[in-house]
Parts: C-alpha cells; structure tokens; sequence
C-alpha cells in the first residue's frame, strides 16, 4: 500500500518552514544531517513547497533514472544560475536541452576528450613548471591548473595572467549564487544593493574574457580542434543545424564555470588526503612509476594506473565537490518506493550524506580508503551510492574531460612531487561546491631532493 506526502515522517514544523530556510541557510550540510535521522525519504514544508529529502540510492535511482521524464530541475537553481550561464545546457529543459545536449555530447565523448590530452598536459606542465618545493597554498594552485586546462580546451589560448582575478570571481559568484538559492527571488544586479557591484564586476570580467576568445575567432576558418571550433562546427543529427551564436557563448560560459571548480576543488582535497595518507601516496606514485617510468601519461595509460584512479575516486566520495543541492520539481505525480510525490514536489538529494552512509558504505566510511574502488575489493558499491557527477540523464556532461584532466595533473604532481601535510585537513565549506573552509597548504618537497 502506498502512502502519500502527508504522511511521510517530518520534524516538528512552525512558521510555515521559515525557520527551517533560516537553518538551511546557516548551515545545509548540518540541517540535512537532521533530516537524515528521521527515514530515507523525510518531507518537509518551505513556504508553500512539499519538499522531500531522499536518502537511499534505490530511491535516488528511481527518481533520478527511472522517472527522469516527470523530472525538471527545482526552478530556483537555473533562476540563480541562467543569470551567468544565459539557456545554457545547464539549465535549459525539455526540446531546447534535448537539442543541446544531443549536440554537446558529440563533443565530449571519451575518444573526443582524448584529443584534448596534450592541451591539458601543456598546461598543468608549464603550471608545475612555475611552482617552487616549500609550502604551497593548493587550492590557488589547482584553481590555475585548472583554469588553465579550459581555456586551452577551449580556445587553445593559455590563461590570462590575471587568473588570480578571474578565480576571485568566479568564487565570489559561486558564494552569492549558493545564498540566492535560498531566497525566493533574485533582485535585478543593477540595483545599488551591498554585493551587487562586485558582482556586476566579475560577471563583467569572465565575458570580456570569453567574449574575446569568440570575437578572435570571428571571420577565420575553422582550423582549429579546440572546443569552441568543435562548437562551431557541431550540427544537429536531426535538423543539420548548428547552435545559435548565444548559444554559443553560453555553453563556452558553462563549461569555463562548471568545468574548472569542480576539477580544482577535487583536486584539493585530493592532495589534501594524500599527504595525510603516505602510504597511499607512495602506493600511488610507485604505480605511476612503474607504468611510466617518468614520461608523461597520456589517456591510454589511465586504464594501467587503478590505483590513482581509486585514490581520486575516493577523495571525490568523502568529498564530492557538489556535495549537496541537487533538486529536481516533479511535473507530475510519482511513486519512489512506497511514496506516491504529487506534481511539483520538489526533491533534494545530498552526495556529502549518501556518500558516508554506513549502510552503503560498510568498511569505514569515514576513513580514506582507496582500495575499496579496486577491482577486488571485497565490498560492491551499491548502485547509486556514489553520485560525484550526478545520475540519470542529466549526469555530468564534462565527466570524461575532468576524469582525464584530474589523472594527468595527479600523475604530474606524483612524478614530480612528495606532499607533506602542514596542519589538519581542514573542514569543508560549502559554496556551489565543497571547498576547504581554510584552504589546504602542503610542503611539496621536489623528488630528487631529500
Ligand atoms: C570533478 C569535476 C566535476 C564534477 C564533480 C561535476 C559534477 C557534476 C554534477 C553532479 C552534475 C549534475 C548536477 C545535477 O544533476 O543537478 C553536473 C552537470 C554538468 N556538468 Fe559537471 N562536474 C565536473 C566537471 C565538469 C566539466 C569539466 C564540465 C565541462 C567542461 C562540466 C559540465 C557540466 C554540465 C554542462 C552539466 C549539466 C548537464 C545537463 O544538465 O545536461 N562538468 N556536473
């Protein structure tokens, strides 16, 4: 027998849910944890919202993957985020982000990312280049090398000089755009309101930056494999046609945004626990060696290097960089398990509790352990237990470009580098993604040093 929204366990609620948003806003990861005690499926009023939380990868599944056609995404999120992105793929729905994401996808299979290797090597090499042995702050570090990686990717133009500037600003908006997602609306930026100024600021700086690489391109034909080449020259299998030039610039934007943070914050916290775990940084560094004996890895040696996989696989479970807010409205009613969700439900799923769940996650799931992403592994891992890039037909369009782009730069760090810890692993901080809340500062000691 089924039962309905109503009945599905809550907390104690007053004032119609404001002190929940207030909690919410305060402090998600904790408020979230809350609901978690009370089942794996826990509704709970927001103004005039039934929301659900969903806490169990069969649930997830069914939701994400068996109804993805009752699915949209909760409309406050693309609100947020159309403001930067415009009707990117990220946010658009229905025929438009069919047609979207049909087209982009031809650009970023497996074999397609491949091509991108040397650009991504060129630029983590000329970054590591730069960098001394001695405490090094890793989250700047990583937010360049990976910066650097897209807009080669992109436009094959190295980063700026200024990338210190364009990292502020694109913190900056992912810290504004995770408070506006809890307000009901966005006021309009040209309102002269506290924040609204530095914000028009980095819009402004991140699409003189991308506007120009568009406008470069102009008039000239299209030699270049570069990604805005292949976005040019991407034609609909259905109607031959291509995207227009708004799109364009759009999805050139998405990829700029969703595709450096996520890759630099994983690559944080990755560090991060390497230098805190030796023996699984020297377990990792002797594999690389062993397969490439100092020469540069290239995409073929990744299935050679399981070990480094595993361990960015588990940095990326205890810490995935969108560890929380992936909402989802239902356009009509749905049953998840014994739960029948009326039309416009909205439903929240949290990566950073799923991911920890001892009940998916039997053998330590708070400790750093690699192996447990290594073919023999004693434990399966649940379907649906481990989402860093999401699930269902909206998974992660760049996974193949970051799985790539992450093992080259971790490959070059190891040959390169030991990583010392200087301090504790520092708490995690949630923006759009899950960053270190004081960053992470390493002693990278230089491999022929002692
Ligand atoms: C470690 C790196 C990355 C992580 C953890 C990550 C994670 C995710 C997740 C969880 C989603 C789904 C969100 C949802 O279902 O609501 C997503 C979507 C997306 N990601 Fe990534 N991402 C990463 C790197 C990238 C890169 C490098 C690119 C592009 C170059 C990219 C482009 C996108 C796009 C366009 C979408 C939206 C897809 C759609 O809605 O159809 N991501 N990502």
């Amino acid at each position: 027998m089924s039962i309905g929204w109503n009945d599905l366990p809550s907390p104690s609620q007053r004032w119609w849910g404001v002190p929940e948003l207030a909690a919410m806003r305060r402090d998600y990861l904790a408020f979230i944890g809350k609901q978690q005690r009370l089942g794996d499926i826990v509704r709970l009023r927001i103004l005039n919202e039934c929301t659900v939380d969903l806490f169990d990868p069969e649930l997830i599944r069914a939701a994400m993957v068996d109804h993805a056609d009752a699915l949209i995404r909760w409309e406050r999120g693309p609100a947020v985020f159309a403001q930067l992105m415009g009707q990117s793929v990220l946010v658009t729905e229905g025929a438009t982000w069919q047609r979207q994401r049909r087209m982009l996808m031809q650009a970023f299979t497996p074999k397609k990312v491949a091509g991108y290797a040397e650009l991504m090597l060129r630029a983590t090499d000329e970054g590591l280049a730069a960098v001394q042995a001695g405490e090094v702050a890793m989250a700047p570090l990583f937010s360049h090398l990976a910066m650097d990686v897209i807009l080669r990717t992109l436009f094959t133009a190295p980063a700026a000089p200024h990338t210190q500037k364009l990292a502020d600003a694109v913190q900056l908006l992912s810290d504004q755009a995770l408070r506006a997602m809890f307000w009901p609306a966005s006021l309009p930026d040209w309102l002269p309101l506290p924040g609204k100024a530095a914000k028009r600021r980095a819009h402004r700086l991140m699409h003189d930056l991308i506007q120009r690489h568009i406008d470069d391109r102009a008039g000239r034909p299209q030699t270049s494999d570069d990604l805005l080449g292949m976005l040019l020259a991407l034609r609909d299998s259905d109607t031959l046609q291509g995207l227009s030039a708004r799109e364009v610039y759009d999805q050139c934007m998405v990829s700029f945004t969703a595709g450096h943070e996520t890759s630099a914050t994983a690559l944080t916290w990755w560090s991060a626990l390497l230098a805190g775990h030796p023996d699984a940084q020297q377990r990792a560094r002797a594999e690389v060696d062993a397969v490439l004996g100092g020469r540069a890895p290239g995409p073929e040696d990744l299935a050679a290097l399981p070990y480094l996989s595993a361990t960015l696989k588990e940095a990326m479970r205890l810490y995935p960089p969108i560890a929380a807010l992936m909402t989802r409205r239902t356009t009509r009613e749905i049953v998840l398990g014994d739960a029948r969700l009326p039309a416009r439900t909205m439903i929240r799923i949290t990566p950073w509790l799923l991911h920890r769940d001892p009940r998916w996650w039997p053998s330590e799931p708070e400790a750093f352990r690699p192996e447990r992403f290594l073919a023999d592994a004693p434990d399966a891992i649940l379907r649906g237990a481990y989402i860093p890039f999401g699930l269902g037909p909206r998974v992660c369009l760049g996974q193949h470009f970051a799985v790539l782009e992450m093992s080259l730069i971790a490959v070059r760090m190891l040959q390169r580098f030991h990583l010392h810890p200087v301090g504790a692993l520092p708490l995690p901080r949630l923006a759009v993604t899950l960053r270190p809340a004081d960053g992470v500062v390493l002693r990278l000691q230089a491999r022929d040093s002692k």
